[in-house]
């Protein structure tokens, strides 16, 4: 009797854990997929030296007769509610980039919801409908974050401007950005430069690397997700220089996803401690690093920081993440 009582504590302890497993699986599959956890130790290690190229494409003209529209957009899909982290990107948005507009691209909201009754008179709604729009995508079962990374595509294609992912937080200016010469500007992500990560996207309308980014999505299959949205791009501009600008690691993208990055961001830390890093930040005018125009949160990888957080803890715990943002609550 004692055996079969264990059996049964058993499977009481098993049969959840292996459901709960088999529900996060298409979940932690493509988080796997976007993030290699093996590969950590390459994308920590940077000497933060930009190269010849990136160096030049920082220091693009200001005076340009052409600029990339200082327009913002951020993009929200089949999602009703604003999160704190979201309320960050665009209120750090209007502070540091100073745009002639942040368009709000949705397709559902919560009028109600307490940070976009923050937010809505400083934002321009534009709401899509994904059935027409994407309605062959949806049929294939792509997954939203999967449209989304068509939308941004489409959205800077037509318009230009800056697109800046829900869980960015913009820095500094990216003035001198406006005026490159070519007409896409794109991070490296990590220290090894593996990949240009499409979470901020600095262009004008009609770039044609935009346009041959776009075709790739033709023959997408949802298990190539960091393939189309980071690897190729870099892939790409190894073959079409000329049409676009590549940046540092440090400006976009630093510190990186790795665990060890961010338990360096939303760990607490010492008085003293958060002291200095405050002082480092004005030092770079609101960057980590000198070169610093953003820093992106990585939420699917910080999601257990980014959740508890809210405007009190910001203020009352000090972690870096807390001590960057705080000058962007109202
Ligand atoms: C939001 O809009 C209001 C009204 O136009 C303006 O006074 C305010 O400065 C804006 N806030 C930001 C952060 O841009
Ligand atoms: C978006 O939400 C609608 C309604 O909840 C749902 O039918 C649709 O499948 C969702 N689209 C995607 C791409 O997940």
């Amino acid at each position: 009797m004692p055996r079969i009582r264990v059996f049964a504590n058993a499977a009481i302890l098993i049969i959840p854990l292996v459901a709960l497993l088999y529900l996060l699986f298409p979940l932690l599959g493509d988080i796997g997929q976007r993030f290699d956890f093996s590969g950590e130790k390459r994308v920590e290690s940077f000497d933060f030296k930009p190269t010849d190229i990136e160096e030049t494409c920082s220091r693009s003209n200001i005076h340009s007769t052409d600029p990339v529209p200082n327009v913002v957009h951020v993009i929200w899909l089949n999602n009703t509610e604003l999160d704190f982290i979201n309320y960050l990107t665009i209120r750090s948005a209007l502070i540091s980039l100073q745009p002639d507009r942040v368009n709000l691209h949705y397709t559902d909201l919560n009028g109600q919801n307490e940070w976009f009754i923050k937010l809505r008179d400083n934002v321009t709604l534009v709401q899509h409908d994904l059935e027409t729009e994407y309605g062959q995508q949806i049929k294939d079962k792509w997954q939203i974050s999967h449209v989304a990374d068509l939308l941004r595509l489409d959205v800077i294609a037509k318009e230009g401007g800056i697109y800046l992912d829900m869980d960015v937080i913009a820095l500094r200016s990216f003035d001198h950005l406006l005026g490159c010469e070519k007409d896409l500007i794109l991070g490296h992500e990590g220290g090894d430069r593996h990949g240009l990560c499409n979470a901020i996207i600095v262009g004008r309308p009609g770039s044609s690397f935009i346009q041959r980014w776009r075709k790739s999505y033709g023959t997408f299959a949802t298990n190539e997700w960091n393939y189309h949205s980071v690897i190729l791009p870099k892939e790409l501009s190894l073959m079409y220089r000329d049409e676009i600008c590549t940046i540092s690691p440090s400006v976009f993208y630093w510190p990186t996803w790795t665990r060890k990055h961010i338990r360096y961001m939303h760990e607490p830390i010492t008085q003293s401690e958060a002291q200095e890093f405050q002082h480092t930040v004005n030092e770079n005018e609101g960057g980590i690093y000198p070169d610093q125009l953003a820093y992106h949160a990585w939420s699917q990888v910080a999601s257990t920081y980014l959740r508890d957080l809210n405007p009190g803890k910001v203020l009352s715990h000090n972690t870096r993440f807390n001590v960057l943002v705080r000058r962007f609550l109202d």
